[in-house]
């Protein structure tokens, strides 16, 4: 397909599906944008492969052994939106497999502050990394970035490390490989019944996971949220069209007994128009030492962090509290990923 040069407006009124096409080189994945690419098979091998890093890091020479392997390339992470796990994981990763890398925090004391845009700032790093890892406030803007530099043809891999309200793809492949490992003795993620709490319309972490749960089989979901802050339309779809039994609900200590996995988030009121959100009562939303006894003893407790409120500290030390494993997880599958997009993940069996 050749590819005209669109603004990012019109960019937008792509259909998702269409855009997908764009970020898969050589029937492999090449910018990572969004869960919808992520195919069982893919994750199958991915998680091998994050379990063999883990495995392998355990040893002084293991470490060596991984750093050898991508110390010819070099990464920017590039986070204009605030983050400490995702930056940090991505980072670690990096090290991990060797990468060197830079990074943008703050456009403030780039040429962005010139009146350059950052469409050109982002083309002037693809001129001197092998892969941009980015965060930005608006939906889509990674993924047009992607667009943009396959049409100059200085193309390097993009990785979405959250996109606004709309999606956080790698936080969505941690989360699920962290329910693989959970579920592993217990017939997998299939067949299992899912609650998702706090705010569902907003919040990117939680939107990328459902969308990538339905590549399993036989879900029941539970969607509680206060009514302003329910699933969006897009993704109600995309489970039913999945056959995903769905139940939506604000009362949360109605459905815990029925949870075999429960996914936690904070209030995203930093996308508040005018602080609508701080007249929610957001304290029937929360997993107290209370309510937390009308779970499953079995059940896991999952959640993006950072929290607020939804989780008190002191349930951290219950066994089921799986969200400090999650984090830790996330520099595991990160690293994986790195060495999928520069196809060195086979070379893990030379250890
Ligand atoms: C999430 C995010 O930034 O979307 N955090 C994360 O990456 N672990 C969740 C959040 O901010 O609530």
């Amino acid at each position: 397909m050749r590819l005209e040069i669109e603004t990012f407006e019109n960019f937008l009124k792509k259909p998702v599906k269409e855009r997908l096409s764009y970020y898969e080189k050589e029937e492999r994945l090449y910018h990572i944008m969004r869960s919808q690419q992520f195919s069982l098979e893919f994750m199958e091998k991915l998680f091998d492969t994050a379990d063999l890093i883990k495995f392998i890091t355990r040893k002084p020479n293991g470490v060596e052994f991984l750093h050898a392997l991508l110390k010819h390339k070099r990464a920017m992470l590039y986070f204009t939106q605030p983050s400490t796990r995702t930056f940090l994981s991505f980072l670690s990763a990096c090290q991990i497999v060797g990468m060197s890398g830079g990074e943008v925090r703050d456009p403030s004391l780039s040429s962005e502050i010139k009146g350059e845009t950052q469409e050109d700032g982002l083309r002037t790093i693809s001129s001197y990394f092998d892969l941009i890892i980015m965060r930005d406030s608006k939906a889509g803007f990674s993924e047009y970035m992607a667009y943009l530099l396959d049409l100059t043809g200085r193309s390097v891999p993009i990785i979405n490390g959250g996109s606004g309200k709309d999606q956080h793809p790698t936080q969505a492949l941690l989360d699920v490989y962290t329910l693989h490992r959970s579920f592993q003795d217990r017939g997998g993620i299939s067949g299992k019944t899912y609650g998702f709490v706090g705010d569902l319309l907003r919040g990117r972490a939680v939107r990328s996971v459902i969308y990538l749960l339905t590549r399993y089989s036989d879900l029941e979901m539970y969607i509680v949220a206060p009514p302003s802050l329910q699933i969006a339309p897009d993704l109600e779809e995309h489970l039913t069209e999945n056959n995903v039994k769905i139940h939506k609900t604000d009362q949360l200590d109605e459905v815990l007994p029925y949870l075999d996995s429960l996914y936690m988030t904070r209030v995203q009121d930093e996308y508040d128009l005018s602080g609508e959100s701080s007249i929610i009562d957001y304290s029937k939303f929360c997993l107290t030492p209370k309510n937390i006894g009308l779970m499953k003893k079995d059940a896991i407790i999952l959640h993006p962090l950072p929290r607020r409120k939804e989780i008190d500290p002191v349930l951290d030390s219950d066994p089921r509290a799986m969200y400090w494993r999650q984090l830790r997880n996330g520099m595991y599958i990160r690293a994986a990923l790195l060495l999928y997009l520069f196809k060195m993940e086979h070379r893990l069996v030379d250890y």
